[in-house]
């Protein structure tokens, strides 16, 4: 009898974690017996070696990817009451950080095909209203154009914070992600291109007085034990057990990055629906955190994919002006390729052990729709 072919679950971290667990074990069982479990040698050594990939000075160990968000605003001068431009589509951590510290989210609509920020409603935003910051994403492992975005800022003296929570590795003009702007804020969450085993993240800079002050954010404001030098300080240290397992995983993320790659291009090549459309093939700075494409039936189609046990998601439903609990807070904004792309986007399954006859069945099931 022919067996029915197994699910295609969305994401699947027990396939890496199965390659690897001798060495996370061991690394893991050498850290509980070195008795020091923050801030140790692991650590340490995590934060030199992840600056060195990223091309920055320093690298500054945090507890997650929203911490390294809020702590970076903090560190880049972000006060209550001002008002701090970003996208609304990126699933409202950069918000939640702006609002965090008091702070205002001003949103720029994004572009119809990159779904990265719209550089014309950015320049028109910066130059109409008094902001104290951006937060630039690289959404979906595919980076904006930073530069572009820093040269207009610096004339203004405003600093530009990278969200590249999805963007580990992720290259635009041999300029690596996060070593742009005043400051680059990463996620170690474990379905991230470099995931811990729990929660992680990193905040990168080449601004010695950034590196300093969120040094001191991430420890209770201390510039010195148990004197408080800066206030809004808070715990949010990466512990050590975290920091041996990303050491491991660090010298994997290139080969992990190009098997990404070379999936989101074979979904490009393969998927052939009148009712579907890619985003477009990627280039090699783009490290496809997800592989979303836009459809007009979305429902339907993750209906069709569910009865097949193939997974799927949608990144992000519901942008951050709409947000129920946030809608108060800029109530005329409209945005209307935001609003748009939100109800058509999916995502597919995207991960470097997806194997290719895997995606070869997910593009017959959709083509077969
Ligand atoms: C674009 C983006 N920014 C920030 C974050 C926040 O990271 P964390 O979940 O580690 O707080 C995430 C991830 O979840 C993200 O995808």
């Amino acid at each position: 009898m022919k067996q029915a072919p197994s699910a295609i679950p969305f994401n699947d971290l027990s396939r890496q974690a199965r390659l690897f667990q001798s060495e996370f074990v061991a690394s893991i069982a050498k850290t509980v017996q070195s008795g020091r479990y923050i801030q140790g040698s692991e650590h340490n050594q995590f934060e030199k070696e992840f600056s060195e990939y990223c091309g920055t000075q320093f690298a500054i160990g945090v507890a997650n990817g929203s911490d390294a968000l809020e702590i970076a605003l903090r560190a880049a001068g972000v006060e209550r009451g001002q008002s701090v431009l970003t996208v609304a589509n990126a699933g409202g951590y950069a918000t939640a950080a702006i609002l965090a510290i008091g702070a205002r989210p001003l949103y720029a609509d994004v572009d119809i095909d990159t779904h990265l920020i719209d550089l014309e409603a950015f320049a028109n935003l910066i130059s109409s209203a008094p902001v104290a910051a951006v937060v630039i994403t690289h959404l979906f492992g595919r980076m904006a154009d930073v530069a572009r975005v820093t040269d207009t800022c610096a004339r203004k003296g405003i600093p530009v914070i990278e969200d590249c929570a999805q963007a580990h590795g992720a290259q635009l003009g041999g300029r690596m992600a996060g070593s742009i702007g005043a400051a680059g804020c990463f996620s170690f969450y474990p379905t991230k291109n470099l995931g811990a085993l729990g929660d992680g993240g990193a905040i990168t800079t080449n601004d010695p007085g950034i590196a300093d002050k969120a040094r001191s954010l991430r420890q209770y404001g201390w510039n010195g034990k148990y004197k408080v030098a800066l206030s809004g300080g808070r715990n949010s240290r990466l512990d050590e057990i975290q920091a041996a397992v990303l050491r491991i995983k660090l010298p994997k993320l290139r080969d992990w990055n190009e098997r990404r790659r070379a999936i989101a291009n074979r979904y490009c090549s393969g998927l052939r629906h009148d009712k579907i459309r890619c985003l477009g093939p990627s280039g090699p700075g783009d490290v496809v955190h997800l592989f979303v494409a836009r459809c007009s039936d979305r429902d339907g189609l993750r209906d069709h994919l569910r009865v097949a046990e193939i997974g799927s998601d949608v990144h992000y439903p519901i942008p951050d002006h709409l947000q129920p609990a946030w809608s108060h807070i800029n109530p005329n904004t409209r945005l209307p390729v935001t609003e748009r792309l939100a109800s058509e986007i999916v995502s597919l399954p995207c991960y470097p052990e997806l194997s290719d006859d895997e995606v070869d069945r997910i593009i017959d099931r959709i083509n077969g729709w």
